[in-house]
């Protein structure tokens, strides 16, 4: 598979370097509270170092037909009429109400684990490589439907692209990545153009048109992508902007505000279509302190009144903590561990104890080329790193000002 970047149907507005604007439908049906958020995780990586780790895929039992439906006006008589039974979905049961697994799918990994909220989007044996560079491989996780999920690991492990093939951005040069019941990387230009109005994203710098004001930016889907009036625009464009505190700034240019401001305008663009799923590429990045837990505590806000699926890519391991249900980390080309946050969290895997401890004792080193192959290397709580202790300043709004 080509190793382009697939262009987006909407160019950004002439001279601009703004990334487009994702239409996007309004939110999905709430979601229900399922049992067993607080189980064990799924997922299948490797668990290194033979510490404890994820609960290994259950086996691939052979593929499954559907049992065949009788034709011919015969009716079964326990089978709901006009309705397919649903397919096994190999070691578990389909739960109720979860997507039944689409043609194209291997039912023996529809569902990793039943006893965690429905996933929105299920990233199967996905594989990326740019020629013969292998960013990551065999990289299977789910993110599940109506939480956050944040996705981290050292700089350079493909975070980036990882978010790049959920909007189908990036093509994989294996696997299968389904939003809902659509195999992304399978996709043709309308389906794909369907898939990605499911979305918003916020880019690092919020990639604001510089020569737009603010209320023109986030205005700028709408106008594209809606046949809406510019009265109702007005009124969803305040809305947004009073939800990310900008309402101020609506006049202003991206040239005049703060990288921090340019961020909320960025995120209020990317909610102006009611997106089902967020993407947010270190939203923090560049901020500080106070600035971040703001941001953690509007993420938290707009979780509660949108009822998305957020996908975080963040270095900022207290943001994880306090904002994220579920963690995912990329490291030495594949996802070392996904699953409940409390997992992560109580986790002996070397990786991931240095990771969010943020220390210099354990395998990941300076840079990837770096990092030390050895993953059980011992994990020295007294080495230098940032440590847990700065949690419960960084706790959303606890050091808002009085
Ligand atoms: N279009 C591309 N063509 C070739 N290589 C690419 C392309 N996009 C990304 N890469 C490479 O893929 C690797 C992963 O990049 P990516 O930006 O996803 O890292 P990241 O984990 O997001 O890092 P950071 O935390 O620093 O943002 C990098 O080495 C990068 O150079
Ligand atoms: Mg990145």
């Amino acid at each position: 598979m080509a190793d382009t970047d697939l262009t987006l149907p909407s160019p950004p507005a002439r001279g601009s370097t703004a990334a487009p604007a994702l239409p996007g439908p309004p939110p999905g049906g709430r979601q229900s509270v399922r049992p067993g958020d607080q189980g064990q995780q799924n997922q299948g990586q490797r668990d290194q170092g033979g510490q404890t780790g994820p609960l290994p895929l259950p086996p691939h039992p052979p593929r499954e037909e559907a049992p065949e439906r009788p034709r011919g006006g015969v009716q079964v008589l326990d089978e709901p009429r006009g309705e397919a039974p649903p397919r096994p979905q190999g070691g578990h049961d389909l739960p109720e109400g979860w997507l039944p697994c689409p043609k194209g799918a291997d039912p023996a990994e529809w569902v990793l684990d039943p006893t965690l909220p429905e996933p929105k989007i299920r990233i199967r044996h996905l594989t990326k490589a740019f020629g013969s560079r292998v960013i990551w491989e065999d990289v299977t996780f789910d993110i599940p439907k109506g939480k956050v999920t944040v996705v981290l690991g050292p700089s350079g492990t493909g975070k980036s692209v990882l978010l790049r093939h959920l909007i189908g951005l990036l093509r994989p040069t294996s696997g299968q990545l389904w939003v809902d019941d659509k195999n992304v990387p399978s996709l043709k230009n309308r389906p794909l153009l369907e898939v990605r109005k499911k979305y918003g994203v916020l880019f690092q710098d919020g990639a604001l048109f510089g020569s737009m004001t603010i209320y023109d930016n986030v205005a700028f889907p709408l106008r594209e992508h809606t046949r809406k009036g510019e009265k109702e625009i007005k009124e969803i464009v305040m809305h947004n902007l009073e939800i990310v505190g900008m309402s101020d700034a609506a006049q202003l240019y991206p040239g005049e505000i703060s990288g921090g401001m340019r961020k909320r305008a960025g995120l209020a663009r990317g909610l102006v279509l009611g997106p089902e799923i967020l993407l947010f590429d270190e939203p923090d990045s560049g901020l500080d302190p106070v600035r971040t837990a703001f941001l953690n505590e509007l993420i938290l806000d707009l979780k509660e009144r949108l009822e998305s699926t957020f996908v975080i890519v963040t270095h900022h391991i207290p943001t994880a903590k306090n904002v994220g249900d579920h963690l995912a980390l990329l490291y030495r080309k594949s996802l070392t561990l996904a699953g409940p946050k409390e997992r992560l969290l109580s986790s002996d895997m070397p990786a991931v104890r240095q990771f969010l401890r943020g220390s210099t004792s354990g395998p990941i080193g300076m840079s990837e080329e770096k990092d030390s192959g050895d993953e059980s290397a011992e994990y020295d709580p007294d080495a230098q790193g940032l440590e847990d202790t700065r949690d419960d300043e960084a706790l959303p709004g606890a050091d808002r000002p009085q």
